[in-house]
């Protein structure tokens, strides 16, 4: 599969290394005074000890993306009027452990920024069976938005892995409206 179908890069988005450094380093300081939301509960309803959501707000993101960036993805990841379970949508992602393959239910696509990857660590896609693997993110740092419907998964690993996330909601648009914006130049570009 092409790079486009399942995810795209948005080099207007990549950060630097320091700016990595420093989005870490607020994260561990928020993580001391600000509990995550609850830990992920799958689907077939087990809950894996795996995803924890910190909420981050704009403040956070100081320094590291500028006004017009930020204004970008608030175009696209807002929360939907009267919908509680879209709350905010710009957060840090802490994972560890196993990650089962998934479909996310609220989100179509998600802006994923790598803060903390271990060794060997891409996302997986997969058919819908969940026999055969599609295709896979590498992500090397770099700034993606993926196609959170299709079915994904990661290695298991023993380390923490952290991601900025924005999170692009159902109503809001699907990954293909996104994918055609960036590609007509309407995000990230003026
Ligand atoms: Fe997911």
């Amino acid at each position: 599969m092409k790079q486009g179908t399942h995810y795209f890069h948005v080099p207007e988005l990549d950060i630097t290394e320091q700016k990595r450094k420093t989005l870490v380093e607020r994260f561990k300081i928020y993580q001391k005074f600000n509990r995550g939301g609850d830990w992920y509960e799958n689907a077939n309803g087990t809950t894996s000890k795996t995803f924890n959501y910190y909420p981050s707000g704009e403040s956070t993101l100081k320094n590291i993306f500028d006004d017009k960036q930020i204004r970008h993805m608030r175009d696209i990841c807002k929360s939907v009027p009267g919908d509680p379970q879209t709350t905010e949508p710009f957060d840090f992602l802490h994972c560890q452990g196993e990650v089962f393959k998934h479909k996310d239910e609220l989100r179509s696509a998600v802006i994923t920024v790598p803060l903390l990857l271990d060794n060997d660590h891409g996302l997986q896609f997969w058919n819908d069976e969940g026999t055969e693997m599609i295709d896979y993110l590498q992500y090397d740092y770099k700034t993606y938005i993926f196609n959170s419907k299709i079915l994904h998964g990661v290695n298991t690993s023993v380390e923490p892995r952290l991601f900025w996330q924005g999170s692009v909601f159902d109503q809001v648009a699907s990954f293909e409206d996104i994918r055609k914006q960036y590609e007509s130049g309407q995000l990230f570009k003026d």
